[in-house]
């Protein structure tokens, strides 16, 4: 198994090898959840903290399910009702937490950076599940993983990110991974949501729709993200929807076999067309959901292998 990483702090620091290590072990959680008992004690006698600074429904439930299953003591903090609201800072916050010994760390927060930061402060593992604009990195290996079960391979697949790439975490880490593992990789959206360093990443950038989702393998869409937004990124949702919205119409430009994605939460009608999305033989949505708490499970544990002592066996 190839796995270095003590830390779960974006794409960025992973190696092709650790990926492959990490969806491997996925796939085999994938077949455990499925079964009626689906309970592991890998992480029996740890503590995992769960500290979301931002709203999550999907990731932190994920994120708390994936701890359970393993046998971890998993506690939520709930951050809206915190000392942050009294001031404290995220680092006084860290260094509390640092001092109850927890062994894994989830952390979400709005600025970007500000997990790696806390990373140097404290003694755990620490998992980021979303900093500001920066990473996501369990998102990106969920899709990965969705990916490789749907079309039997990782590489050299034509793959289509679509809509608010400027604002979005989910699509940086998406293009570090999908790129290590040697894909082709398009973004398409209006230049207003496209970010101002793109022609750093080494990608092909399409503002028409259509010319861009010709005979794509991948099409993934993205949330328009108005919380991140501060001016008029686009003219109207509905012209937003004519243009950038995936429909069945927009979708037959790719291959007859593409899968359609999104990580959630969706909004029907502007970036996806709500038939479209439920349509279990194109959407693959929901395995995505699946996928998650599978490669969560995957992530802890080898975080945790990665900090035992040479020679320990777990
Ligand atoms: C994403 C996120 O929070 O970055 N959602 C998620 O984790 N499933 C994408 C989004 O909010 O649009």
């Amino acid at each position: 198994m190839n796995w270095r990483a003590k830390h779960l702090l974006g794409i960025e620091h992973l190696g092709p090898d650790e990926i492959t290590t990490l969806l491997d072990l996925a796939d085999q959680y994938v077949s455990l959840n499925r079964q009626q008992i689906k309970h592991r004690d890998t992480l029996a006698g740890l503590t995992q903290i769960n500290m979301f600074f931002e709203n999550s429904t999907r990731t932190q439930a994920s994120f708390e399910l994936a701890g359970k299953r393993l046998g971890a003591d998993v506690m939520n903090m709930a951050m809206q009702a915190s000392s942050i609201k009294k001031g404290e800072t995220l680092i006084d916050t860290a260094m509390t937490l640092n001092a109850m010994h927890p062994d894994l760390l989830v952390v979400r927060h709005p600025h970007s950076g500000a997990v790696n930061l806390l990373a140097d402060k404290v003694n755990c593992a620490v998992l980021n599940a979303g900093d500001g604009r920066h990473e996501h990195p369990t998102q990106a290996l969920l899709d990965a993983l969705t990916i490789r079960r749907a079309k039997g391979r990782l590489h050299r697949l034509s793959i289509a990110i679509c809509g608010d790439i400027a604002h979005s975490r989910v699509a940086r880490s998406n293009i570090l991974l999908l790129g290590k593992m040697e894909n082709r990789i398009r973004l398409i959206g209006p230049p207003t949501l496209m970010p101002s360093q793109v022609a750093e990443f080494g990608v092909e950038v399409f503002e028409d729709m259509r010319e861009g989702l010709q005979d794509v393998d991948v099409v993934m869409m993205l949330r328009l993200q108005r919380e991140r937004m501060d001016g008029g990124f686009i003219p109207s949702e509905r012209e937003y929807y004519h243009r950038y919205g995936l429909d069945a119409e927009k979708l037959a430009y790719a291959k007859p076999d593409a899968i359609v994605m999104h990580p959630g939460p969706m909004n029907r009608g502007v970036e996806i067309d709500g038939t479209l999305a439920d349509d279990i033989n194109r959407s693959v949505i929901q395995e995505q959901v699946e996928m998650g708490v599978a490669v969560r499970m995957a992530a802890m544990e080898l975080l945790i292998q990665a900090r035992q002592p040479k020679g320990v066996l777990v």
